[in-house]
């Protein structure tokens, strides 16, 4: 599974890519809000560090004015992948950018059939948002399972990108699952290293060390 991070903070994403395991990013209007930077500013820099695919949303309502907004953001960088959201617009400007081959984004998926005409639209990668999902007393990453099947029926070649992670758990259980891409909030990666014994073990290892004769 690829490991996408989930911010615009270039500071966690040099970080992250520092590990080496970074595949890509994913940003959000409200994520690029936080770095109280412009936005193509944010892109530019993000996409300097990071070769992989690097998502921008566009915020336009209206699929002709998306598809313009699209195109500005593609001459970005060559990794530029737009994320548009799952509404009929938002499908139409899909279906005529993936026909010219841009990579697309199709965000804010919250059920199967949302999944299913994103990538009959042609959407490179589909993002259900599986935490705010689970806020409203819905399994979240029962729906993965579910687009996963449906994808695997009849072998689209949309890849699922679990979003809104929230927890090393949601991570496991997309691997498990199979999912394609998970992109992770910075903190849940490093969730993700960490574990008290690897810490306990390591200590014990080190302060047994010392007594070995040098
Ligand atoms: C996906 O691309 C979104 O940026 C993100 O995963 C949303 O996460 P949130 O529900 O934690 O805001």
């Amino acid at each position: 599974m690829k490991i996408f991070i989930d911010t615009a903070d270039i500071d966690e994403i040099r970080q992250a890519n520092d590990l080496g395991l970074l595949d890509g990013v994913t940003t959000n209007p409200s994520l690029v809000a936080k770095t109280g930077k412009p936005f193509r500013a944010v892109l530019e820099e993000i996409c300097e560090v990071v070769k992989g695919p690097v998502s921008a949303e566009v915020v336009a309502t209206e699929s002709e004015l998306m598809l313009n907004e699209a195109r500005e953001l593609a001459k970005i960088a060559k990794n530029i992948v737009i994320k548009l959201p799952l509404t009929e617009d938002g499908l139409r400007a899909t279906k005529t950018l993936s026909g010219e081959g841009v990579k697309t984004n199709v965000t804010l998926c919250f059920s199967a059939p949302q999944a299913w005409l994103a990538a009959k639209a042609g959407a490179t990668y589909i993002s259900p948002f599986v935490g705010r999902l689970d806020d409203i007393c819905q399994i979240g990453m029962e729906l993965i399972e579910q687009i996963l099947t449906i994808y695997n029926n009849y072998d689209f070649d949309t890849e699922v990108l679990v979003a809104s992670v929230r927890s090393p758990l949601h991570v496991v259980e997309a691997t498990m699952m199979g999912a394609h891409v998970a992109t992770i909030p910075f903190k849940v990666i490093q969730q993700l290293v960490k574990h008290p014994l690897t810490d306990l073990g390591l200590a014990r290892f080190l302060e047994d060390w010392k007594k070995v004769p040098q």
